[in-house]
């Protein structure tokens, strides 16, 4: 793969004399969602699929982007001054892909910001060479396996090493998940930019989005698998009703703060919401505060079941946490429920479920290794009758954190 970058750069950027190459994963989330941006526990995992980059610092301020993935869009030429003018934002829509490494770069000069992570004097610049970077994907895109914080954290990671910068792992995923807020605007929780900076081989990771506290839990999944079906419905961030599930929920948990002390969601057990619902007033609040609360525990007791070795209450939460995503949070949508209702017909199948933001991407499914052939092609079939539309599947592996190559 590396000679592959490196012949990729010299073919745009004519030699690749002097030319480092980096990876960066991409995740998927095992069960825990849409509880990141409600105080709660999710359970991702790092993929062997992710990102590629080859980069070259400059002696100039230029800085040019170039994606194997977008050919169409050619090279795309920006420079320091741009990404690094105060803290002012300067953001240009028809940079299209490159506003994702862009934003990564202009949160390394949001000096408030990258003070709480970086020791940086007072009007010191972390950046002050521009790059040749050509980037590689080999996840599919909009997807729900987090191509957007694959090619951030992959991009923050490139500019620690290339620039010197003392800033962890831990502190690269906050950075990333800013620029994603605030440059590109999706307004995503922690989850995903966490994954793909921690991920570790043959490991989950227990993340508790309250505080960032995490364990890793070894991924013994004995003789499973794990399926990645992608419905092929493309899916936006930007223009889905992510933003929406959000407000529904900070409304709910406003309604509930009135007769408990309670700072998220995430702190209150089933009991508990069912005993309070009376205060939410609205039916379609209850439901989408409900599936925070009920996912919150799921993914409690899910990593319970793994250390117990009991797959098939592992997989029994999974079935439920799309039932819940279905029914009372309504992001899953006619695809996803048709690839997730074949999987659970299929013998040999452990649990299967939507995975990411929903309204079209994957789902994940966890297969017995013996029947995954079959799984493959009879869920294929089956998806293909009822929507019209080819899935794809990839049997992953679980991969580590971002790193040269
Ligand atoms: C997207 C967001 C994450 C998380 C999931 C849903 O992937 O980027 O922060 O909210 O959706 O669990």
């Amino acid at each position: 793969m590396k000679n592959k970058l490196l012949n990729w750069f010299s073919d745009i950027y004519e030699d690749s004399n002097g030319v480092n190459v980096y990876f960066a994963p991409g995740r998927v989330n095992l069960i825990g969602e849409h509880t990141d941006y409600n105080g709660g526990h999710v359970f991702p995992c790092a993929l062997e699929i992710g990102t590629y980059a080859a980069v070259r610092l400059r002696n100039d301020r230029t800085l040019r982007f170039y994606s194997m993935n977008f050919p169409d869009e050619g090279v795309i030429i920006s420079s320091l001054d741009e990404i690094s003018s105060g803290e002012e934002l300067i953001y240009h829509r028809k940079d299209d892909w490159a506003n994702y490494p862009k934003g990564v770069l202009w949160a390394f000069a949001q000096h408030s910001f990258v003070k709480k992570y970086i020791d940086i004097k007072d009007g010191q610049t972390l950046i002050d060479r521009g790059m040749d970077i050509l980037y590689y994907g080999d996840i599919p895109n909009g997807s729900g396996l987090s191509s957007s914080a694959s090619i951030e954290v992959l991009t923050a990671y490139i500019i620690k090493d290339l620039y010197h910068i003392d800033i962890s792992l831990r502190d690269i995923s906050l950075l990333s998940q800013y620029a994603e807020n605030k440059y590109v605007g999706v307004n995503c929780g922690i989850m995903d930019q966490f994954a793909v900076a921690m991920g570790r081989e043959n490991h989950a990771i227990f993340l508790d989005t309250s505080n960032l506290d995490y364990e890793y839990a070894p991924l013994n999944l004995g003789d499973n698998k794990i399926v990645i079906a992608n419905s092929n419905k493309r899916r936006g961030l930007g223009d889905s009703k992510y933003n929406e599930r959000r407000s529904e929920c900070e409304e709910a948990l406003r309604r509930l703060q009135a007769v408990i002390d309670i700072n998220t969601l995430g702190d209150l057990t089933r009991e508990e919401f069912d005993a309070h619902t009376e205060v939410i007033k609205d039916n379609t609040l209850i439901r989408r505060a409900r599936h925070a609360v009920y996912e919150n525990q799921r993914t409690i007791e899910a990593i319970k079941a793994l250390k117990a070795d009991d797959m098939q209450g592992f997989g029994k939460l999974m079935n439920e946490s799309h039932i819940s995503l279905r029914d009372d949070y309504e992001v899953t949508g006619h695809e996803l429920d048709s690839l997730v209702e074949a999987a659970w017909e299929q013998e040999g199948v452990i649990g299967a479920r939507m995975t990411g933001a929903g309204f079209g991407g994957c789902t994940v499914n966890i297969v017995n290794k013996d029947y995954v052939e079959q799984f493959i092609s009879n869920v294929g079939r089956l998806y293909e009758d009822k929507t019209g539309l080819k899935a794809d599947f990839y049997v992953v592996e679980v991969g580590g954190g971002p790193g040269r190559i």
